[in-house]
């Protein structure tokens, strides 16, 4: 737009001046009922006029005499008929408000710079810049999802919280398995699997456990039921026996009871039949399908388990069966459901510690950490279970390796095992170059 030019310098100055705070209203009256009811009016337009006015954009560019005008519509046509047409009854507007009454050349004009045309592609959908924007927005929802979701999830899951709750080292951690829920035993004279490489770990690592006292009469537990307690005790009990050591197994849960099932034996003779003085050790000892491994089933179940288990008589036997066996590995109950386990760890050289991975929840943990401290139960180590080995768990369950792992132990050959003449575990050393290593 112009204003009447002055003949000076100065009164071009002013009358740029002039121009430019017009421009500013007029955008006003661009986007203003009268001109958005004259375009209606002339186009034929069957919309009303506040309607067309929320379509149409105004903006005057800042120190110029310039003045966009934006319209927006489904029909890019139909956009440009009424861009233009809005500006030619706006053109003709202002020449109406600018001619003063006696007919005398206009004050200001106003010309149209540039005719609108038909855009090439649509302001709006852009499906490419939506698409763009939703999975950005998905990624960072999915990114919040998952934070928020390691924030709540109180499970165990890092080796430094298993080390770190229960106060000791990790000497295993086991894969989940499949094959484990249909046969709990691990046929270890022919399985190079994952798993029953992960019970030789176990194995091997007990080894490094009170170097001066090892370990010999052994409890299994976990905080809480069904984080692989037995199937855990079965397979290091097979571990052991594998490594030709003499091992008995003994199932120290009088209240759900599972070893007999799973190593195919008859239950009713057993650790409460002799500590009830019905039997005797030897009568009641089975020997299993497994070279070396010898089992004390549960016996029949008694009404009084805990009471049982920390009597004289089950710490006597303990020792009896700590004479003549190598290993004497106890399958126990969650510590947090009742006390049995803890009973018995009480009376045994240590306790192995169960936590599932994902499913034992750190207070847990921490409160059967605490049952085990309060009856001063030796506490050996901690093992994962079930770690699963594809999936959010599989770095993990690499990471969990234990020194064990990082070295990539072999175990010897038969006839390269260690024994000491006693018919104690030797306390044999790792051999980097050999690689070999025994218990
Ligand atoms: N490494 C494994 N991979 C897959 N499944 C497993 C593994 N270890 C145990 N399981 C399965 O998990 C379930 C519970 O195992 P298990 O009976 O050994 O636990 P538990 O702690 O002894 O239970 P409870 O507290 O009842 O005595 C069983 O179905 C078993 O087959
Ligand atoms: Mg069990």
């Amino acid at each position: 737009m112009s204003t009447n030019g002055g003949s000076t310098l100065a009164e071009t100055y002013q009358g740029n001046r002039v121009s430019q705070e017009r421009v500013v209203s007029y955008a006003q009256l661009l986007t203003g009922e009268t001109l958005a009811q004259r375009t209606i009016d002339k186009l034929g337009l069957e919309i009303s006029a506040p309607e067309l006015q929320s379509h149409v954009t105004a903006s005057s560019k800042l120190d110029t005499v310039l003045i966009d005008v934006q319209v927006l519509d489904t029909s890019p046509v139909r956009a440009r008929d009424i861009a233009n047409t809005l500006s030619d009854e706006f053109v003709a507007m202002v020449r109406e408000l600018e001619t003063p009454e006696d007919g005398t050349s206009p004050n200001a004009r106003v010309v149209v710079e540039q005719r609108a045309s038909i855009s090439d592609s649509p302001v709006i959908p852009q499906p490419i810049r939506n698409i763009a924007i939703g999975l950005g927005l998905g990624l960072v929802l999915g990114i919040g999802l998952a934070v928020l979701r390691d924030l709540l999830d109180n499970t165990v899951k890092r080796r430094e919280d298993l080390e770190n709750i229960t106060k000791a080292g990790i000497v295993g951690s086991i894969p989940l398995d499949k094959e484990r829920r249909k046969q709990a035993a691990i046929a270890f004279e022919s399985d190079n699997s994952p798993i029953a490489e992960a019970f030789r770990k176990v194995r091997t690592n007990l080894q490094f456990l009170a170097v001066d006292n090892p370990p010999r009469v052994i409890v299994v537990t976990s905080s809480v039921p069904n984080e692989g307690k037995s199937t855990t005790a079965i397979n290091i009990a097979l571990a052991l026996a594998e490594a030709e050591h003499n091992v008995v197994l003994v199932d120290g849960d009088m209240r759900r009871p599972t070893l007999h099932k799973h190593l195919d034996l008859v239950q009713p003779v057993g650790f409460s039949t002799v500590l009830s003085g019905s039997a005797s050790l030897d009568d009641a000892l089975q020997e299993t399908r497994f070279r070396g491994l010898t089992v004390l089933t549960s016996g029949a179940i008694p009404p009084n388990p805990s009471e049982l288990l920390g009597s004289l008589a089950a710490k006597k036997l303990l020792s009896e069966m700590r004479a003549h066996f190598d290993f004497v590995i106890v399958d126990s109950t969650p510590l947090l459901a009742v006390t049995d386990a803890a009973i018995l760890a009480a009376g045994a050289d240590g306790v192995l510690i169960m936590a599932r991975f994902g499913h034992t929840k750190r207070e847990q943990l921490a409160h059967a950490v605490e049952s085990l401290e309060s009856v001063g139960a030796p506490l050996l180590g901690a093992v994962f279970t079930m770690v699963p080995t594809r999936g959010s768990g599989s770095y993990s369950y690499g990471y969990y390796g234990d020194a064990a792992v990082r070295t990539q132990s072999v175990e010897p050959k038969v006839g390269a095992k260690h024994m000491a003449p006693d018919g104690n575990p030797a306390q044999s050393t790792v051999d980097e170059s050999a690689n070999t290593r025994s218990l």
